[in-house]
């Protein structure tokens, strides 16, 4: 059988917010792919439910309960994962929050940090040690930032969403470069897919009405759908694919 590039077996990938949502499909189609998984995230009893998913494949799966934001955590994890699954080569950066959606006269600073916090110093953290872990080895890897079509694009009452991840695109096109041929780093940028995250604005009819004719494919996204984008760009079917924004966003960014 031909070599399937999309293969990821010997991979160790660790998923951050792999507790729901699109971590969670992310985490069980790495390991339908062949990868062993640690799924991280703050909701432990979640966290079990997506590692039972992992395991169920047939790959190997250790959870581990982190808040992103804290930065000693972040170190700690990295060696306990070389412990439990061996050294990570995938990185898929997925934790993210976006509870403002208003004017941005009426955002508090304590807000517009705590969406920082978590949506890029956090990412920015874990592939810092991660980055240092493969280098170190002499090693390859891969890694994926989770940004959003409000990466590359405005989206209306969501300036500091829409600001943390212009700057995560930012900070995947420069480790790239820095990082390259080492590590490949490419961001996938999502639009509106079904989880919690969606749920205020897909449940708002006027919202959601509007928010579909903007979307050339007229639906929302199952979790599904982003999680292959991930596997693909972790894969080496995207050997010669880094410092790209890959956009799964039912066309809504070229519209
Ligand atoms: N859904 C969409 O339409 C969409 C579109 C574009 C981009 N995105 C991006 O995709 C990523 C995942 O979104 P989602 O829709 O799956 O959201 P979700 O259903 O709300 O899940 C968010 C995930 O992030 C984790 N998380 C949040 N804060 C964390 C923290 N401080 N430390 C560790 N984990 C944390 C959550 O786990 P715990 O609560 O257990 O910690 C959960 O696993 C986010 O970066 C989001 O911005 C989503």
């Amino acid at each position: 059988m031909a070599h399937d590039a999309f293969a990821l077996d010997g991979s160790v990938a660790v998923v951050t917010g792999g507790s729901r949502g699109l971590g969670e499909a992310t985490a069980v189609a790495l390991a339908e792919a062949g990868a062993d998984v640690a799924p991280v995230a703050r909701s432990e009893d979640e966290l079990a439910e997506t590692a039972a998913r992992v395991e169920a494949t047939g790959a190997a799966a250790h959870p581990v309960t982190l808040d992103v934001t804290d930065s000693a955590g972040i170190v700690a994890l990295f060696d306990e994962v070389a412990d439990a699954l061996g050294p990570a080569d995938v990185l898929v950066n997925n934790a993210g929050m976006n509870p403002f959606f208003g004017d941005a006269r009426d955002l508090d600073t304590e807000t517009w940090e705590q969406i920082f916090a978590v949506n890029l110093r956090g990412a920015f953290e874990c592939a810092r040690a991660f980055g240092r872990r493969v280098l170190d080895r002499d090693g390859e890897g891969a890694l994926v930032n989770v940004a959003s079509v409000g990466g590359v694009r405005g989206l209306p009452k969501q300036v500091p969403y829409v600001a943390s991840k212009h700057a995560l695109v930012g900070m995947t096109k420069t480790l790239a470069v820095d990082w390259a041929p080492d590590i490949r780093v490419n961001a996938l940028a999502p639009g509106y897919a079904k989880t919690d995250l969606t749920e205020g604005v897909r449940e708002n009819e006027s919202i959601r009405e509007d928010l579909l004719t903007e979307i050339p494919q007229d639906r929302f996204a199952d979790p599904e759908e982003i999680a292959t984008g991930v596997v693909y760009l972790a894969s080496d079917a995207a050997a010669y694919v880094t410092g790209e924004v890959h956009l799964a966003d039912g066309g809504m960014a070229a519209n």
